[in-house]
């Protein structure tokens, strides 16, 4: 499946699911949890959502919001190394589990995440 077509495959129903499932874990992860804001998850779960919508073909609401989405930028303020890497795709490869997207939009989803986290690392080694 192209990236294009997953919004087609999944529709906003599925991001949901899928953000939603990944945002649950978030406050009891004692790597992540700390790093986002505590008070806004809500609003941080909506950008996530957003993004990934606009990323796989479905509406321009984050553009329209956020402005180019400079992710490398905006993660910056972020410790991201390779444990921080691999428990953001770990969570979120628990999300996909969670949410049953059909295998072949899921397995193009995990593609851009793991490849996607591993861009958005700023430091070494940890
Ligand atoms: C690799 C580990 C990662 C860490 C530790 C991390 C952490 C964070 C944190 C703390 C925020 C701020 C929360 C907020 O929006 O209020 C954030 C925002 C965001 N992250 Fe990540 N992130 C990671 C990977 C990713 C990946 C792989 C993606 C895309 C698939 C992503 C997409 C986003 C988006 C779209 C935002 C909102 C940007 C904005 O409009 O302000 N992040 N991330």
């Amino acid at each position: 499946m192209e990236e294009y077509e997953v919004y087609q495959a999944i529709g906003e129903e599925g991001f949901e699911r899928l953000v939603a499932a990944f945002y649950r874990q978030v406050p009891q992860d004692d790597l992540l949890g700390p790093m986002y804001p505590a008070h806004d998850l809500a609003g941080s779960e909506q950008r996530l959502r957003d993004f990934l919508i606009y990323r796989f073909g479905g509406p321009q609401r984050y553009i329209e919001q956020r402005g180019h989405p400079r992710l490398r930028m905006r993660h910056a303020p972020f410790p991201i190394g390779v444990d921080a890497r691999d428990r953001w795709v770990q969570l979120m490869t628990r999300a996909l589990e969670e949410a049953t997207l059909p295998c072949d939009a899921a397995e193009c989803l995990k593609s851009f995440f793991d490849a996607m986290a591993t861009f958005l690392m700023n430091r070494q080694p940890s």
